[in-house]
């Protein structure tokens, strides 16, 4: 980020580096949890299940992307090993149901990752709220798809 972009921020950056690097490796784990249970997913709505996982997964990876971009704006460092990843990420357990056929839990464990993203970006946008705005307008958007994500699974579990 050059001079200017940096004179913006007026705050110390590392609270909002430290929940970004997190934020980014819940998006990697969401990416990676989604397209496996896709892959797993099976029985009769199994293949709807899977394109929705599928997409949803192809999203994560977008997001997780963008916030990447952004630390690296801010001067921070994405982590070199991918063992990192799942240590650095806010939400450490993906609980997946023990069949495969278990559409519904499933969706439920995705449910469950939705909602801890809602609250990763409302405390994002909390920290930077007046500080950064950039970072800040980045968390409204992402609030806004995941909130967007919750209620796609929701309405597929029928709750
Ligand atoms: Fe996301
Ligand atoms: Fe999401």
């Amino acid at each position: 980020m050059g001079k200017k972009g940096r004179e913006i921020i007026e705050i110390d950056i590392k609270p909002i580096l430290s929940a970004l690097r997190s934020a980014y490796a819940d998006e990697w784990m969401a990416h990676y949890n989604y397209l496996h249970a896709a892959q797993i997913a099976t029985g009769l709505n199994a293949p709807q299940v899977a394109s929705m996982l599928k997409a949803r997964s192809a999203d994560e990876l977008t997001h997780s992307t963008l916030i990447g971009e952004r630390i690296l704006e801010l001067g921070g460092t994405l982590p070199a090993d991918w063992s990192d990843i799942p240590k650095l990420a806010n939400s450490r357990k993906f609980d997946l149901p023990k069949s495969a056929s278990d559409l519904k839990g499933i969706l439920k464990a995705v449910l469950k990752a939705e909602r801890e993203a809602i609250d990763v970006y409302k405390k994002l946008l909390a920290i930077t709220l007046h500080k950064d705005t950039v970072t800040h307008e980045l968390a409204e958007e992402l609030l806004a798809d995941e909130v967007r994500d919750e209620e796609e699974t929701e309405n597929l579990i029928g709750e």
